[in-house]
């Protein structure tokens, strides 16, 4: 009997719901799945209070962790032959809980010399929180074989709107009626069932060496690669912003909310202005940049580490 645990958080279900799909496939007589839920010390109120969903930001993009409910001493003392790891993005980078997980002895026990498969559900920025994610399963001994991203995919700002909708107002439904719907679109989430057959097969063949190219094959990873240049540009803007306001004080305290409130419009000059200007630019070097597209397309495909 092959023993796999599914680790994983989320506030809407969405990223349980993709889950489920791939355990329907995934599961069999020779496959055990048991599942373990991340729920963070406090736990985060869902639908956000606007103001508590950017005063989060320092603290997500600088990797602070926080307390989170360990699992049973069942699931903590069984050695696993898989482990599924769902997460979301926030800020450019794994969910605080999760990196709360990644950071703890209890991560270290449950993936240390463990394959591993990733599965990310974001609106639609996940390259370098991916990268940040390899990193951590790497210190941890971890062996990655697999990775799987759904997105919302629909284009850049019209999913900037949609999320805000979705996460104040906690209703995955059309925003005023006429835009689409938030997230990962419900065919995809059905869809994902898809993705339990092959790493069922490699799990009993005890062979990882092909899974994510079989993954692969199943449209489990597309990159964009102007996202891919937003999100790094983005990284370097958020270190400077995360690293300034951290040093104005706790959460909610009301010096550091001014610069929070800064940060907000910041953001939104970003997407709204910066953003095009990445665009124009990413547009203007579409041909010279080629061969450095192809590279970058495989390699975040991939689930090999550039240790750089
Ligand atoms: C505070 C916060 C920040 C987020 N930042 C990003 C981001 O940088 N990139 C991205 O693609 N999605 C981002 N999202 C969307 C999430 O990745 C995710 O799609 C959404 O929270 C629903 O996930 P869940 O139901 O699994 O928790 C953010 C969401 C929250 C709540």
């Amino acid at each position: 009997m092959k023993e796999v645990l599914i680790v994983y958080y989320s506030q809407t279900g969405q990223i349980f719901d993709i889950l489920s799909n791939i355990e329907s496939t995934l599961k069999s007589e020779e496959v055990n799945i048991t599942y373990y839920k991340i729920v963070a010390e406090p736990e985060y109120v869902f639908p956000w209070d606007a103001q508590k969903f950017y005063d989060i930001f320092p603290e997500s993009f600088l990797e602070i962790p926080h307390d989170f409910h360990p699992p049973s001493p069942e699931i903590l003392n069984k050695k696993y032959d898989l482990v599924i790891l769902g997460y979301q993005v926030w800020y450019l980078t794994p969910s605080r809980p999760i990196i709360s997980f990644l950071k703890s002895q209890v991560a270290q026990q449950l993936l240390g010399n463990t394959p591993v498969v990733t599965l990310v559900a974001c609106r639609n920025m996940w390259i370098q929180a991916q990268e940040k994610m390899k990193k951590h399963l790497a210190s941890l001994n971890a062996n990655l074989v697999g990775h799987i991203a759904l997105v919302d995919r629909n284009i850049n700002h019209i999913s900037v709107i949609t999320i805000q909708h979705w996460m104040l107002k906690g209703k995955k439904d059309r925003f005023l009626g006429i835009f689409p719907k938030p997230g990962v679109s419900e065919e995809e989430i059905t869809g994902s069932s898809k993705f339990g057959t092959p790493i069922r097969e490699a799990l009993i063949a005890n062979d990882f060496t092909e899974l994510q190219e079989n993954l692969l094959k199943l449209d489990a990873v597309l990159v964009n690669p102007y996202l891919v240049r937003t999100d790094e540009r983005g990284n370097v803007l958020f270190s400077k912003w995360a690293n300034l306001i951290i040093k104005k004080g706790k959460p909610g305290e009301p010096k550091r909310l001014k610069w929070i409130g800064l940060f907000k419009y910041y953001l939104l000059f970003a997407i709204w202005v910066i953003a095009p200007i990445v665009f124009v630019v990413f547009l203007l070097t579409y041909l010279p940049m080629t061969r450095k597209r192809k590279k970058e397309r495989n390699y975040y495909s991939s689930v090999a580490l550039n240790e750089s």
